[in-house]
């Protein structure tokens, strides 16, 4: 009996933590407002997905989100390779690598041109891409969809993944995006710090 109490004890603390160190979205003036605002807040990482395909109007959806993003003097220098056969997806899972993509039934690998013509470099495709990216990630969480930014902007990740989708010299990848319906039940994090905020000077 003792055991048990422990047990259920321990299993509501738990419980009470998880709850506890949930982000709820600020209370908004109206509906519209306040359906943004809970898009954003419980936007959260999703690295297990069920096999269900993510139909094309969603994906259209998502990428519209994506390219709606602003950009450095509005260079929109992004491309996406949407990424939705099994072969394909599992030749980045095994290449880059990335266990999220053995189950995951699609992926966006977002990629930004790199030049802005003339020979000059474009400082800001790593920021634009970026915007782009959380567009991308706040519209699967409205659609009810599953997703999580994954790196591939750095060394042996970024080889692997410019050599499987055949990426042109003038373009990166940033990041790849798994994509599907949830398999499992994640929570957004509480992430509200307000040490970090400096009123006129830090
Ligand atoms: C630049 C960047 C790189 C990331 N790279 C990875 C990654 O390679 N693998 C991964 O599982 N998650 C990656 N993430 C997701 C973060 O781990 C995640 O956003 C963070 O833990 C916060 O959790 P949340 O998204 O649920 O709020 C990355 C996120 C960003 C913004």
């Amino acid at each position: 009996m003792k055991k048990i109490l422990i047990v259920l004890a321990v299993a509501s603390m738990a419980v009470f933590t998880a709850c506890s160190s949930r982000q709820k979205a600020p209370e908004a003036s109206n509906d519209a407002a306040q359906a943004v605002l809970n898009n954003i807040f419980s936007r959260k990482s999703v690295r297990s997905y069920t096999d269900q395909p993510v139909p094309e109007e969603m994906v259209e959806t998502l990428l519209r989100a994506a390219m709606s993003a602003p950009s450095g003097m509005n260079v929109q220098p992004w491309h996406f390779v949407v990424v939705n056969t099994r072969e394909t997806l599992d030749r980045l899972a095994k290449e880059i690598p990335n266990r999220m993509l053995e189950t995951a039934p699609l992926a966006i690998v977002v990629c930004g041109e790199t030049m802005l013509g003339e020979g000059r470099p474009n400082p800001n495709w790593k920021l634009d891409a970026s915007a782009a990216t959380e567009n991308l990630l706040l519209a699967a969480e409205a659609l009810g969809l599953g997703a999580v930014w994954t790196a591939a902007d750095y060394d042996a990740r970024a080889d692997a993944v410019i050599e499987v989708l055949g990426i042109p010299s003038n373009a990166r990848p940033l990041c790849v995006v798994p994509i599907g319906f949830p398999a499992g039940n994640d929570q957004p994090k509480d992430k509200w710090k307000p040490e970090r905020i400096h009123y006129n000077k830090w």
